[in-house]
């Protein structure tokens, strides 16, 4: 048996809206939840049991994945009444874990879009008989990361959390969130409080003379975390930058998902998902983004880099250019949106609220002041188009 321990609790702050609904591990990558891409690519390495640590809408896991049958996997669910960060996750759910103390266990961030050949990496745990092995990613600028440096033997020598000065980036390695941990090295975690595994648990086990290693990996490397990334990943994964057992169709510039509708005279390119119950109308533009379940992109709108929740609407002619939509709401007609903008769910922008070019017709004709409504007094509504 080949263990691993996935961490899904997390709340998935930078990517609001998006998460206010879905958990970040199960939002749409590449037409499956991202999860279903690391499972996938666990089993292929060999994994056989997996412990979900999950916390922020936790019952949804389940109710995505049951038993694990369907990916060939014995899945269990350990949910923290209070999120335990990564290394109370890890230690609250190795009490589910049947390997013996000397044996390997895989720990994954749930976020991350990668390419490691995680056999490889267990395989360089046993063979140096480390303590814990971690991926190790070179990146050009390390400042929103974990440094790790090694020395020569590949060694670790310091962990430095998010450095901010010129003098703390020491090295170009970061953590990349794929760990083998020796059993008996997660039992040592403190139980029941909150642990960071980056901040306190690889440190200590430093202090005690443990050998933690580390094995750079220079394959496609990408944290999920915040809108660009998300786009991007899914972008990726459809465009076979990057390799999924779990990807629902063969490589190709677009990926249009059962169920979905797409006019013959609309453009799908650069990675673009359409989502079942989506649909893209006549003319509208869709360029490296994942347009949702039952999502409506109007005739020429045009959509770039960006998310559109489930069941929301981008209206005739709007233009979003790296937005996040949020579920159910609705960008009306004629908006031009700037790139970084993020949309409530159940939002609701009206025609011609936002331009970056000057609007087709003048003000006046558009909407006339607002005005109280009879009746309602206190309250307010817009005017009808004069
Ligand atoms: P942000 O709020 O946007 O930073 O995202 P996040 O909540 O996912 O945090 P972060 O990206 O730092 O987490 C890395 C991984 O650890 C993700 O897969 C999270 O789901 C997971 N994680 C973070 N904190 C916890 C926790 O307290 N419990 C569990 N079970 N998983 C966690």
């Amino acid at each position: 048996m080949s263990e691993a321990i996935l961490l899904v609790g997390g709340q998935g702050t930078r990517l609001r809206p998006l998460t206010s609904h879905i958990p970040k591990p199960l939002l749409p990558v590449a037409g499956v939840p991202f999860l279903t891409h690391q499972l996938a690519r666990a089993a292929a390495a060999g994994v056989t049991r997996v412990i979900l640590a999950t916390s922020y809408l936790a019952e949804l896991f389940e109710a995505e994945y049951g038993n694990g049958a369907r990916l060939g996997l014995e899945l269990e669910y350990v949910t923290e009444e209070s999120a335990l960060g990564t290394g109370g996750a890890i230690r609250n759910a190795a009490r589910r874990l049947r390997s013996a103390p000397s044996d390997p266990v895989l720990v994954l961030n749930g976020d991350i879009l990668s390419g490691v050949d995680i056999a490889a990496l267990r395989a360089h745990h046993r063979l140096t008989g480390a303590d814990v092995t971690l991926q190790l990613k070179r990146v050009g600028d390390p400042r929103a990361f974990g440094l790790v440096p090694t020395d020569e033997g590949g060694r670790v020598t310091a962990f430095l959390e998010k450095p901010q000065t010129p003098e703390e980036i020491i090295t170009d390695q970061i953590n990349a969130g794929c760990y083998v941990f020796t059993r008996s090295v997660i039992d040592r975690i403190p139980p029941d409080r909150v642990v960071s595994v980056e901040r306190e648990t690889f440190p200590e086990l430093l202090a005690t003379d443990a050998q933690v290693r580390g094995v750079v990996d220079d394959t496609y490397w990408l944290d999920l975390g915040t809108p660009a990334a998300f786009v991007q990943g899914s972008a990726d994964l459809v465009r076979g930058r990057v390799t999924s057992p779990a990807l629902p169709g063969p490589p190709g510039d677009a990926l249009v998902l059962p169920g979905a509708r797409v006019h013959p005279a609309a453009v799908l390119s650069g990675g673009t998902v359409v989502s079942p119950g989506a649909v893209i109308e006549e003319g509208a533009v869709v360029e490296g983004s994942v347009v949702m379940t039952g999502a409506h992109i109007a005739p020429g709108a045009t959509v770039h880099a960006s998310a559109v929740g489930r069941h929301a609407q981008v209206g005739p002619g709007t233009s979003l250019e790296a937005t996040v939509v949020g579920d159910g709401a609705h960008v009306e007609e004629g908006n031009e949106l700037p790139p970084g903008v993020r949309i409530a769910c159940g939002a609701r922008m009206a025609p011609y609220s936002v331009r970056l070019s000057a609007a087709p017709t003048p003000c006046a004709t558009e909407h006339t002041a607002v005005r109280p409504t009879s009746g309602a007094r206190g309250t307010a509504r817009p005017a009808t188009t004069a």
